[in-house]
């Protein structure tokens, strides 16, 4: 469904009323072009610690140009920031010194990273506070930067410091343009797999990819997403859903399965077709989901079970027996889809905010067990994303989902399969058990 508000604030007398009545001013994001490079313009650099290094090769591996000192006739594309090196209350003025100059002459939609060390981690008691009081810096600057920029905080174990590429690349690239706000943890919980270096345009070629509810709105973008970045994609969902699906997974030259998941049998039946057709799978992503609204004083036991089915028990057992049965191999990526219901809550959505942050909970519970067989278990919670399940929310409330956020507009089913495709990455095997939302920082739970 279009958003015609942002469509007017791009014209003449749109542009007008959004200056004088200090209305919301959604900025059009750029978001990436496959073929394109995954980082383009000037970056600058900077802080002290021992993460600079890896981000700075990091950045130029992708050919963008990066600065370490600061050129002020330069607009730059993004900023990283090296704060893990900050042990004091007093030497965070350091984020002060590094920022403040060039804030209000970055580029448009420009993205920041401020890299850091796990406070639980650090050395000292002081560093300890020190580290865990960049959150409020990085959430704040998020809300204050504009012009549709993002700013996330990510958080590195010591004995993690190679695992940061992935997440750097992501979180500076035009691919997390509705992410905005995260924080990203860093550990050591999984090896990196041992093959060869992922090429830099098809990560996942060689892999295997189950998406459940593929056949449209945001499994739809998943699926088209990881077929982009090499993986051959099974695309499953309802029988009724057959055609579409079909004609999709044709287009992508993709497998096939239609099956409720709340069967049964739908875990021995995934697993014996991934590993007939397969010999297993490398990339399980839960997409599929329903919601069946009441207010719990009106809820009745139906609508209650069938969403707690569909969205939480089915992934758990889907996942729990593809682990157990070693048809997820090893250097496997499992993604939940969440939904920022889910640590907000939400009036009518007793049963789908629970099932929900259950699904937070699944990766939480699963991802130091999978962690022995090499597999990372991560969810995305996305906010308010344009698609049919939204086009059927309430108009006020639709506003209101699509404003109160800091880029004042939803995302594009695009947006979370972005984030579902750096998870997936072999370059992500220091992420697990993470919780990132596709909110554009929305307002609540925040
Ligand atoms: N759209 C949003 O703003 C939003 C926000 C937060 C979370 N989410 C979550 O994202 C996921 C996708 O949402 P969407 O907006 O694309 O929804 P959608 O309704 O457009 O698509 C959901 C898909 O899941 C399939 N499905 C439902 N029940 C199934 C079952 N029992 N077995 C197999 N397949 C089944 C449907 O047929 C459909 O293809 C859901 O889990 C949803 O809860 C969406």
């Amino acid at each position: 469904m279009s958003d015609r508000y942002q469509t007017l604030t791009a014209t003449r007398p749109g542009r007008f009323l959004v200056r004088n009545l200090g209305l919301p001013d959604p900025v059009r994001l750029e978001r990436y072009t496959a073929g394109e490079p995954v980082l383009s313009g000037t970056f600058l650099a900077g802080g002290s610690g021992g993460l600079l290094q890896g981000a700075i090769a990091t950045i130029t591996a992708t050919g963008a140009h990066l600065h370490t000192e600061r050129d002020g006739d330069v607009s730059y594309s993004g900023l990283i920031f090296d704060a893990s090196g900050i042990e004091t209350v007093e030497a965070l003025a350091s984020l002060r010194d590094f920022f403040t100059p060039v804030v209000r002459s970055l580029g448009r939609c420009p993205h920041v990273a401020v890299l850091a060390t796990s406070p639980e981690r650090a050395g000292s008691v002081s560093a300890r506070i020190a580290q865990r009081a960049l959150e409020g810096f990085t959430r704040s600057l998020g809300k204050e930067i504009g012009r549709g920029g993002t700013v996330q905080l990510v958080y590195v174990d010591p004995d993690a410091l190679g695992a940061i590429g992935s997440t750097v690349q992501f979180l500076l690239s035009p691919k997390s343009a509705y992410v905005s706000g995260q924080v990203v943890h860093i550990t050591a919980q999984v090896e990196e797999a041992p093959e060869l270096a992922a090429e830099p345009l098809t990560p996942l070629r060689g892999k295997v990819a189950l998406v459940t509810g593929a056949s449209r709105g945001i499994g739809e973008a998943i699926a088209r997403t990881l077929h982009r970045d090499g993986a051959a994609v099974v695309g499953l969902d309802v029988p009724q859903a057959a055609s579409d699906l079909q004609a999709l997974m044709e287009e992508l030259g993709g497998g096939v399965v239609t099956l409720d998941i709340t069967a049964v049998d739908a875990p021995q039946r995934i697993a014996r077709c991934l590993q007939e057709r397969h010999g297993g799978v490398d990339i399980v992503v839960h997409n599929a989901g329903i919601t069946r609204d009441r207010k719990l004083a009106n809820m009745d036991a139906a609508r209650w079970s069938s969403v707690l089915a569909v969205n939480l028990l089915a992934p758990e057992r889907i996942t729990t027996h593809l682990l157990d049965r070693s048809v997820l191999r090893p250097g496997g990526r499992v993604v939940g889809v969440a939904s920022i219901a889910g640590i907000a809550g939400n009036v009518g959505q007793t049963n789908y905010a629970t099932s929900k942050a259950g699904v937070i909970g699944l990766a939480q519970a699963l991802a130091p067990l999978a962690a022995r067989q090499h597999v990372t278990v991560n969810t995305v919670a996305p906010g308010f994303i344009e698609t049919q399940m939204t086009a059927a929310v309430p108009l006020m409330i639709r506003e209101a989902g699509r404003r109160m956020n800091s880029m004042s507009q939803g995302g594009l089913p695009v947006d979370v399969a972005e984030t579902v495709a750096w998870l997936a990455s072999p370059d992500s095997y220091g992420v697990t058990g993470n919780v990132v939302r596709v909110c554009g920082q929305s307002l609540l739970g925040a």
